[in-house]
């Protein structure tokens, strides 16, 4: 397979089109952003851990019944999908109060919820991805009423297979975003990466952050806590 042209390149990673057809290259990169874009650095290594967690993560989902975008990761740093087009909503599922949940409503962090809470954010930079309600999706147009059902109950499945894959590995899903998209013929598929960049992760004993709170709080080392995490998963880092 040849990589073609570059067609996206966004915080994280580089889309090129390939020679055939509907099949994406994707290029994880070593950038790291947070708070929209206002703290950046190259974290050297980080995009080869995220492609590497990526793939791990989506091979087991489908491993479990839970079709995406992801077709084979191609080397360290690098992994083809196929191609679909994003829904713009971010759906974060949440298990423990962290981060903006924890801000936004006045709680501890740290709170574990009673059951899992999916929350839908308006992809837009400008707009600083604002929360939005499921009657916001409709009105916007990004979404029909049965695909907002369908990614609520998705995002729910991939919360109950995620939570046992680290649980065996002793670390806490506490909560993660992910993205859809819709493939030729209109089906709904997971798609973007599911890694530390995008989930809360803590040791389940210490509660130490193994994701990019680390990056965001000035916690310590990034890819210590990204090595740790690709090693519970059974990957290797080389
Ligand atoms: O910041 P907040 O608490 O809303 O984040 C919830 C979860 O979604 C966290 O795991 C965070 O890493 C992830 N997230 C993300 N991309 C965003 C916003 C949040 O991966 N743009």
């Amino acid at each position: 397979m040849e990589k073609g042209q570059l067609l996206y390149e966004g915080k994280a990673k580089r889309l090129y089109a390939t020679d055939e057809q509907d099949i994406l290259w994707v290029e994880y990169k070593d950038s790291a952003t947070a708070f929209n874009g206002e703290k950046k650095a190259e974290i050297a290594g980080k995009g080869m851990l995220n492609n590497k967690i990526t793939s791990l993560i989506f091979e087991r989902l489908q491993g479990a019944g839970i079709a995406s975008h992801f077709v084979k990761q191609l080397s360290d740093h690098e992994q083809l999908v196929r191609q679909v087009a994003i829904i713009p909503v971010e759906v974060v599922t949440r298990n423990i109060v962290a981060g903006s949940m924890a801000k936004r409503l006045g709680l501890e962090e740290g709170t574990v919820l009673k059951r899992p809470i999916v929350e839908f954010y308006y992809k837009d930079d400008a707009l600083g991805d604002p929360i939005i309600s499921e009657d916001h999706i409709e009105m916007l147009e990004l979404a029909s009423t049965e695909e907002v059902q369908e990614l609520r109950e998705k995002a729910l499945k991939v919360n109950e297979v995620l939570i046992g894959f680290f649980k065996e590995v002793g670390v806490d899903l506490v909560d993660f975003k992910i993205e859809f998209g819709r493939d030729q013929e209109g089906r709904v598929l997971l798609a973007d990466e599911i890694s530390p960049d995008t989930c809360r992760l803590w040791d389940a004993k210490t509660k130490q952050k193994l994701d990019k709170d680390v990056f965001r709080r000035d916690l310590g080392n990034l890819t210590d806590a990204y090595e740790l995490i690709l090693a519970k998963l059974g990957g290797q880092h080389s």
